[in-house]
């Protein structure tokens, strides 16, 4: 294939769907005009990195779900080689400013940086996998305690969830994101919608360790959403709210950044009540038409709707995934991490 103007590639493990691996996406992203993502097979990660979490099906569909990705290119080598860039045309390839070497100390992207087909873009500070896995392996400490948010300058936090909210250009804005005071009537607006919203459904929950239970069932609202014309608004519960136990191992700001990278999500409220009373339910903007729950997983909340207002989703794929899942596979494996 010939080069397309404006094709980047990216690369990597992108091992749990982590707001990391989604900044250097829409970093990467704004390079060009489409953005092709190769994910290494599990195989080719634990020959030069070491085990993976999450299986090569899980990973793709964390990087599909990603509103700054146009296509997954799986089992990508490791050491990128530009003949597959260019097979896939694309001219450039993009990495976060950390280096990547393969099983024998070599630096993967090499080949691209000696041939002026490599940029360089900003890591996002305090995640990665290996703290991910750390912080499950240590889940009996207070890990959730030290609140990771205070390492982040609030001004960052700000240009963050702004830059999230964007579009699938990565450049104009999209989602509206908004906070929910408890005692205010309405909700503080953060960043506005790129269009407003008339109809809406609805979803609330702790979205921890962003996985493909929630991703299919973003999926899944947003066809049901689509299909009634109305769009998906997602509330997420405050840390205090979610926690339970050690959970959850994600903080508010980090849990926020995940959903919001999305593109099955239209707007984003941050800190969600448990209770989905009248009084939260009238602050959203648009009309709720609809609150869509895992019917599996059926929350106290909904019981206390008018039951005409849920509506519950079953048979999605992976719908009995849970963060616990994550957590076990790596308590389990604890040896090999
Ligand atoms: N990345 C980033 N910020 C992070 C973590 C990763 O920008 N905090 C970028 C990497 O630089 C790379 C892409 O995300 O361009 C995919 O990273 P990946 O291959 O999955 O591996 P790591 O860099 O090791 O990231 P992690 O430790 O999270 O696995």
């Amino acid at each position: 294939m010939t080069i397309v103007e404006g094709r980047i590639w990216i690369d990597g493990c992108f091992d749990f769907a982590h707001h990391g691996h989604a900044g250097a996406m829409l970093q990467a992203r704004q390079e060009g005009t489409e953005l092709y993502v190769g994910v290494h097979s599990d195989e080719e990660i634990l020959k030069h990195k070491g085990p993976v979490v999450m299986k090569l099906p899980e990973r793709v569909i964390a990087v599909e779900g990603c509103r700054w990705c146009t296509k997954v290119v799986p089992n990508a080598p490791y050491v990128t080689d530009p003949l597959v860039m260019d097979q896939y045309g694309c001219k450039y390839v993009v990495h976060g400013d950390d280096i990547t070497t393969d099983a024998d100390g070599k630096d993967c992207y090499q080949i691209c940086k000696d041939l002026g087909r490599f940029i360089v873009v900003k890591r996002t500070p305090n995640i990665s996998t290996t703290d991910l896995v750390g912080r499950m392996l240590d889940i009996n400490s207070h890990h959730h305690q030290g609140p990771i948010s205070l390492n982040h300058p609030i001004t960052d936090i700000r240009e963050r969830v702004q830059s999230y909210a964007s579009d699938p250009s990565g450049r104009d804005s999209y989602a509206g994101v908004y906070f929910n005071i408890e005692e205010s009537s309405t909700l503080h607006e953060f960043v506005s919608p790129k269009n407003g919203y008339q109809k809406v459904v609805l979803v609330v929950g702790e979205f921890d360790l962003f996985h493909p239970g929630h991703i299919k069932f973003l999926q899944e609202t947003q066809k049901y959403a689509r299909s009634n014309d109305a769009k998906v608004i997602v509330g997420i519960y405050d840390d205090a709210t979610a926690k339970n136990a050690n959970y959850p191992i994600m903080n508010l700001v980090e849990r926020s950044l995940c959903v919001l990278q999305s593109k099955y999500i239209d707007g984003l409220v941050i800190g969600a009540p448990k209770v989905l009373d009248t009084a939260f339910l009238g602050k959203i903007p648009g009309n709720v038409i609809k609150v869509v729950v895992n019917a599996s997983d059926l929350p106290s909340q909904a019981q206390l709707l008018d039951p005409t207002l849920v509506h519950e989703l079953s048979e999605y794929e992976y719908s009995d995934m849970t963060t616990s899942t994550i957590v076990n596979r790596v308590l389990d494996n604890r040896a090999e991490y």
